[in-house]
Parts: structure tokens; C-alpha cells; sequence
């Protein structure tokens, strides 16, 4: 089959920590196709049924808000920007109070109907790569290429606690490693839409790789499908 890489869809499934997002990120600037965080998605979901105190269990509030929510990304200076109802909440989704809400509200089937459909609309011409837990599963089980990125719990905890670090949160490796295990293990046991890898998805660990190696192995699986990229 021949692929145009501009109709792609590239999914990278993976739990938290495992270099998919900035893996992503970076092979869609090379490809010049969109980036869809959906994990960001869902935190805006989480961030807005956090701050409305709406219950869970109360399905009828739930349908109401999710009616009268917008989540968008944009594109800015090369950066992406995360719209909720038109409000920049891209800081306020990267909390530890959000990384902890978000698990439920994201095993919500209303939340995952709702956002699965949203990502699938942004979807439906291609070009675009995509990340989360459920994208070559369920969201693009047709998707061009699909990757499951993996990394030893460790080195993903060692990662994220930089990364909150470089945003002025201080939390220990430990701390974040035990948050890790807490949301692999929901993520990956959950009733809807669990984290699995898709029985045809390419693994990439990359508890020893470079960002660079990631970025090359996803580029060079997708030049082995289309090698004369960008033309129909
Ligand atoms: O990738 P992330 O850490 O930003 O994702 C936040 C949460 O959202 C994660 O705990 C699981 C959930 N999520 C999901 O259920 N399905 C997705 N496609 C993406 C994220």
C-alpha cells in the first residue's frame, strides 16, 4: 500500500513518561503534520469537572458540562496552547492535583465518548500524530503506523520529575515514581478503553534511546512505508 505522508496518521500509544509526547511532537514537525495531545484533552476535561465540583456519579451534570465544553489546541510560535471554553489552561492541566483527577474523569465512558469522537473529527482527513493511551486501539485503529512506547518505571519518574522541576514544581523521583505506578495501573486496568499495546503496533523502548533515536526509528519506519514523502 502506498501512503502520502500529508493523509498519515501516526499514533504513539504509551503510559506516562515514556518519551511518546515529545517523541510525537517532534516527528510531526519533520513531517509537517499536526500534533494532537489527547492526554492534554482529557486533563482539560479533568481540570474543568474538578473546578465545576460536579460528582462523577451524577451523569446528568456530567452530559450538561461536557455539552458546553470546548477543548482546542493551538499552534503558537511552534508551541502548542490548550483552550478550555477559550481560556489558556495549558500550565493549569500540568499540575500533580490534575495528573491525580485526571485518572477518573478519564474512565469515564461519557468523558471518552465525548473526547473520542472529538479526536476522531479532528482526525478524518489525516496528517496528523497523534498520542495517548487508546489512539491505535480505539480512536485510529486504522492509523498509518502505530508505536507503543514504553520505558523502565524509573527513568519515566526520573523524566517527569525534571520536567515538573523545570516548571518550578518540586516533587521527589519517589514521590513521582509512586504517582507513575498509581496511574499505570488504573490506565492499564481500567473497564473503558484500558492501555494495551495494539497487537499490530511497532514497540519502541525507550528506557536506553535518546530523544533523537526515537524521533529517527518513527522517521525511518515512516520512510520505509512512502519513501518520496509529501506527494499524493
Ligand atoms: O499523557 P498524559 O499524562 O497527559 O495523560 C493524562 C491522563 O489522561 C492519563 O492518566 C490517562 C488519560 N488519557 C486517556 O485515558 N486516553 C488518552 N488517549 C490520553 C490520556
Amino acid at each position: 500500500m502506498s501512503h502520502s505522508v500529508s493523509d498519515m496518521i501516526i499514533a504513539l500509544d504509551g503510559p506516562a513518561g515514556s518519551g511518546k509526547s515529545t517523541t510525537a511532537k517532534l516527528v510531526a514537525q519533520k513531517l509537517g503534520l499536526m500534533y494532537l495531545d489527547t492526554g492534554a484533552m482529557y486533563r482539560a476535561v479533568a481540570l474543568k469537572v474538578y473546578r465545576s465540583g460536579i460528582e462523577l456519579t451524577d451523569s446528568a451534570a456530567l452530559t450538561k458540562l461536557l455539552n458546553t465544553t470546548k477543548v482546542e489546541q493551538v499552534a503558537e510560535n511552534g508551541h502548542s496552547k490548550f483552550l478550555l471554553d477559550g481560556e489558556d489552561v495549558t500550565e493549569d492541566i500540568r499540575t500533580p492535583d490534575i495528573s491525580l483527577w485526571v485518572g477518573p474523569v478519564s474512565e469515564h465512558p461519557l468523558v471518552r465518548e465525548y473526547l473520542v469522537s472529538w479526536q476522531r473529527e479532528i482526525g478524518k482527513h489525516g496528517g496528523l500524530v497523534a498520542d495517548g493511551r487508546d489512539i491505535g486501539t480505539v480512536v485510529f485503529p486504522d492509523a498509518t503506523l502505530k508505536f507503543y512506547v514504553e520505558a523502565d518505571v524509573h527513568t519515566r519518574a526520573v523524566r517527569r520529575q525534571k520536567e515538573l522541576a523545570a516548571r518550578g514544581i518540586q516533587q521527589s523521583v519517589e514521590e513521582v515514581e509512586d504517582a507513575i505506578r498509581t496511574r499505570d495501573l488504573r490506565d492499564s486496568t481500567r473497564e473503558h478503553s484500558p492501555l494495551r499495546r495494539a497487537p499490530d503496533a511497532v514497540e519502541l523502548d525507550t528506557t536506553h534511546m535518546t530523544i533523537g533515536d526515537q524521533v529517527e526509528r518513527v522517521l525511518y519506519l515512516v520512510a520505509k512505508l512512502k519513501p518520496q514523502s509529501k506527494e499524493h
